[in-house]
């Protein structure tokens, strides 16, 4: 199986070259071997290897830096995208992408299915909505994945951002007005590889996949350092004073539920939900330093 993976430097990326199975023959790009937004560059990667697979991980994924910058978040998140699911499309390639619950609004009191109604309310979101409406009109047989507030070992994300803070602060301000479940990036991989062995079965799906418990920005803080803590890998336990969205006055809007509900990938797909609250622990004590 010619699996193509793009986007491959990134915290996603690494975690499915973590886990890449035997029969797969795999090429991983980064955004230095591979522009998803040169059309050359694509024609020349899929006249060479011919992907059989193909796997979207690259990404704008800067949300604040979005709304000062819609044409790069457009050209990698829409745009590109668009040209990819054509070539997936003419060459008979599958096509699975990641996408985001910042597609929604946030307002639900719900967790947010697969067939609820887009209303994404940063410009990240909104060219990320756009890079999902691109694959659907392409024709190209898909898999979309919609995922949230992702965490590994790799690349910056809210884990890596809170170990770093609390080996010198004693508290932190944290967010505890949005609801999420954080989802490791390991197990999305692990549900990616599920998917793309499935792909005959599957055609043309958008699925949701997140962690397995909901909480706030402030409880998985204070989740993260009780077990650092534990773990002896800071010294000292970090106090969370927790703030409101409109406190932290980020660039961009922010959806106050990031929840999906997962049913569809669960029982269709036979895949389980990300456990991110093991793998931090798992982290913390095979990834993380004193
Ligand atoms: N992180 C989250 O919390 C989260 C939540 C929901 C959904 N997602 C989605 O999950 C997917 C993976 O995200 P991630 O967390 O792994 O993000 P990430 O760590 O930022 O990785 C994204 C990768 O895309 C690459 N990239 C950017 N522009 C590119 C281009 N023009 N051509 C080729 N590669 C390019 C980046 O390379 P450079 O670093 O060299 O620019 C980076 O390696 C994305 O689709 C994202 O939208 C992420």
């Amino acid at each position: 199986m010619r699996v193509l993976l793009t986007g491959a430097g990134g915290q996603l990326g690494l975690s499915i070259q973590d886990r890449v199975p035997k029969n797969w023959q795999l090429s991983a790009l980064t955004s230095a071997d591979l522009d998803i937004t040169d059309p050359v560059q694509i024609d020349h990667v899929f006249k060479t290897f011919k992907p059989e697979i193909v796997i979207n991980a690259a990404a704008f994924t800067a949300v604040d830096k979005a709304e000062e910058d819609e044409i790069t978040a457009r050209s990698v998140n829409a745009l590109a995208v668009k040209n990819l699911a054509i070539k997936c499309e003419k060459t008979k390639a599958f096509l699975i992408h990641i996408s985001t619950d910042y597609v929604f609004d946030g307002r639900s009191i719900m967790p947010y299915r697969e067939t609820d109604i887009l209303n994404p309310i940063s410009i990240y979101g909104k060219t990320k909505a756009e890079g999902e409406q691109a694959i659907i009109r392409s024709g190209v047989s898909y898999a979309i994945i919609r995922t949230s507030w992702v965490f590994s070992e790799y690349g910056n994300n809210f884990f890596k951002t809170m170990m770093r803070l609390g080996k010198d602060r004693e508290s932190l301000d944290i967010v505890d007005d949005q609801i999420g479940a954080p989802t490791y990036a390991g197990d999305i991989a692990d549900a990616i590889i599920a998917i793309a062995r499935d792909k005959n079965k599957i055609k043309c799906e958008i699925f949701h996949y997140c962690g397995d418990q909901i909480t706030t920005w402030a409880d998985f803080a204070k989740y993260i350092f009780t077990h650092a803590f534990e773990a002896e890998k800071i010294n000292h336990t970090v106090v969370i004073n927790g703030i409101s969205t409109e406190q932290f006055a980020a660039a961009a809007p922010r959806p106050k539920n990031s929840v999906l509900d997962c049913e569809k990938i669960k029982n269709s797909c036979a895949i389980k939900l990300s456990d991110w609250q093991n793998a931090v622990k798992i982290i913390i004590n095979n990834h993380m330093g004193k």
